[in-house]
């Protein structure tokens, strides 16, 4: 990865879980800094990580060649509003990673037609298990798209997309999309307690197979996911009739209406910010 001096604005879960891989990886600490208005969480960065700290958002602005924008979403106006506008931000590269805002609004509230790519992870990244998407306008160059990219693969996968309205997209279908699974397992936990088993054990059998179907799925790239799922099911067996009860019951309207709705409550988001 190529070597810049970063700063990340905000010093929260998924800043920890970024600079960690960074570090993990061999990235210098000491091209690394991160702010953040309280200084415990910084502490814990400069002690795990040894990088720069500092609680003020334009030393670390002003030190940086590509800006990390990690606070909430709601706070993004009021960070970029606080930026000193002695600083030169036209050669810095700008991360977003916040949920729901835009570039083009980003630029707006930093002032000027900057260089923004706009990133979306989901929660797993904290396992270094993410997926992350990326969105960077015709004006970001090849080697800040690399960057970029190189930066979210700290965390997990990553997938690029073409137009921005896609990001929506990417939160359906692996931003929030966590949650679905995590409600089907209780789901299926619920009803394996009723069957009698404890609820360690019920929660045991529905992770396991969990994870070993994300397994099979991701070492077999080639294979199509109904052909997965066609290979495990034997014709008359107990899964078939799992399947065909799922089926019957309409899971895939349900799923892609659950999607619809993650893409127009992002849609309704993007407009508050
Ligand atoms: N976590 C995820 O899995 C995930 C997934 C997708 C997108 N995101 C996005 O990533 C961003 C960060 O999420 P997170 O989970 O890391 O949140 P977080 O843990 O709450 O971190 C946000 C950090 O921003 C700091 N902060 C508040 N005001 C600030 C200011 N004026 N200047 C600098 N820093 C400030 C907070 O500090 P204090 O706590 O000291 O106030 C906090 O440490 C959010 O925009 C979120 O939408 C996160």
């Amino acid at each position: 990865m190529q070597h810049r001096k970063i700063a990340f604005i905000g010093a929260g879960n998924m800043t920890k879980s970024i600079i960690g891989g960074l570090i993990k990886n061999g990235y210098p600490a000491d091209l690394i800094i991160a702010s953040n208005p309280s200084v415990a969480k910084l502490n814990a960065l400069k002690d795990e990580c040894g990088i720069n700290i500092t609680q003020d958002n334009n030393q670390a602005i002003e030190f940086a060649q590509a800006v990390v924008l990690a606070v909430k979403p709601q706070l993004m106006e009021q960070v970029s509003a606080a930026i000193d506008s002695t600083i030169d931000l036209s050669d810095k590269l700008f991360i977003s990673i916040a949920a729901g805002i835009t570039t083009t609004r980003l630029k707006e509230m930093l002032g000027g037609n900057y260089s923004v790519i706009r990133t979306m992870p989901n929660t797993p990244s904290a396992l270094a298990l993410g997926m992350t998407g990326l969105f960077a306008d015709a004006n970001i160059t090849a080697e800040d798209k690399e960057f970029a990219g190189n930066l979210l693969s700290q965390v997990g996968k990553i997938a690029w997309v073409e137009e921005e309205p896609m990001m929506d997209g990417v939160i359906a279908a692996a931003g929030s999309s966590p949650a679905y699974f995590f409600l089907f397992l209780e789901a299926m936990e619920k009803e394996a307690m009723a069957m009698g088993f404890t609820k360690s054990t019920a929660r045991l059998l529905v992770q396991q197979a969990m994870l070993g179907a994300a397994e099979m799925v991701c070492h077999n790239p080639n294979l199509e996911l109904s052909e997965l799922r066609t290979q495990v099911t034997s014709k008359g067996g107990t899964t078939a009739k799992a399947v065909e009860a799922l089926q019957q019951q309409g899971l895939e309207k349900i799923i892609a209406k659950a999607m619809q709705a993650a893409v127009q409550r992002a849609e309704e988001m993007s407009r508050q910010f």
